[in-house]
């Protein structure tokens, strides 16, 4: 079912009697990234994904958003739905939002999973990037960079074996407005570093990541989780950046064994 809550699109799936979950996706993607989450996990949860303001069927407004206009749209939905300590998912971009959001209210969350992310912030050389990306968004339109950044997100075997799926995440992503795109990209190049944060995460957290991924390698991540006190970590066998998609079955096994664990 969706609905909208201060004009974002937000699905919900499940028995909302369940302990809820609420999935934030990555850049330049939406919440159709989690179906293969969500297809499982609402026989027992309370499945909430939303499209981050400016990009899948959210709202682009003027455009000009910050890591913390992003966190307070998740703690409105939060709110409104009258979620009780959801467990917090976020995968990149959404794992910045969710360690943000740890940084500033972790007592609205009972657990947490970060995948595919990383607590700092870009350096200069990152910063770099997403002003040539932008520019490059300015200059081409939009479809030749998300092509480029999709395919980078991806390991090799999904990009060999599952090249229709691919083209569709591409295509769909290549219609979202290029001012919600652009605004996304600047609110990641002005966030906050997280780093600090981590010792103060008391929440069980589970860590996720391909063992492929490219833009957020296991090293970075296995950093993470020597800093976080009561936290998981496992590594995706055949999966990039994007392990939700690339590989559902091991994600959710995983998923599925951390949320047993919570009482
Ligand atoms: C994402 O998947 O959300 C992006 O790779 C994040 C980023 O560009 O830093």
């Amino acid at each position: 079912m969706k609905k909208i809550i201060n004009g974002l699109s937000v699905f919900i799936e499940g028995n909302s009697k369940n302990k809820s979950i609420i999935f934030i996706h990555g850049f330049p993607y939406d919440h159709n990234m989690w179906k293969s989450q969500i297809d499982v996990l609402s026989n027992n949860y309370f499945c909430v994904a939303y499209d981050i303001r400016g990009l899948g069927e959210s709202p682009i407004g003027d455009g000009q958003f910050t890591m913390e206009s992003f966190v307070d749209d998740l703690e409105t939905i939060i709110d409104e739905l009258n979620l009780e300590k959801p467990i917090i998912f976020g995968l990149s971009m959404g794992g910045y939002i969710s360690l943000r959001a740890l940084e500033r209210m972790q007592y609205k969350f009972s657990a947490a999973i970060l995948c595919d992310t990383r607590s700092e912030a870009d350096n200069n050389e990152g910063k770099l990037k997403r002003a040539a990306a932008i520019k490059r968004i300015n200059t081409e339109g939009l479809a030749p960079f998300v092509n480029d950044f999709i395919r980078n997100c991806f390991a090799e075997d999904y990009k060999k074996n599952k090249e229709a799926e691919l083209r569709k995440i591409i295509e769909k992503s290549s219609g979202f407005c290029p001012v919600g795109v652009k605004g996304s990209l600047l609110a990641m190049l002005g966030r906050t570093d997280t780093t600090q944060n981590l010792c103060n995460i008391k929440i069980p957290t589970l860590l996720v990541c391909g063992e492929k991924d490219s833009l957020t390698p296991p090293s970075v991540m296995k950093e993470m989780f020597h800093k976080v006190p009561n936290a998981e970590y496992v590594e995706i066998k055949n999966a990039g950046h994007m392990t939700p998609i690339e590989n559902p079955e091991e994600v959710n096994n995983a998923i599925i064994n951390f949320l047993s664990k919570l009482n």
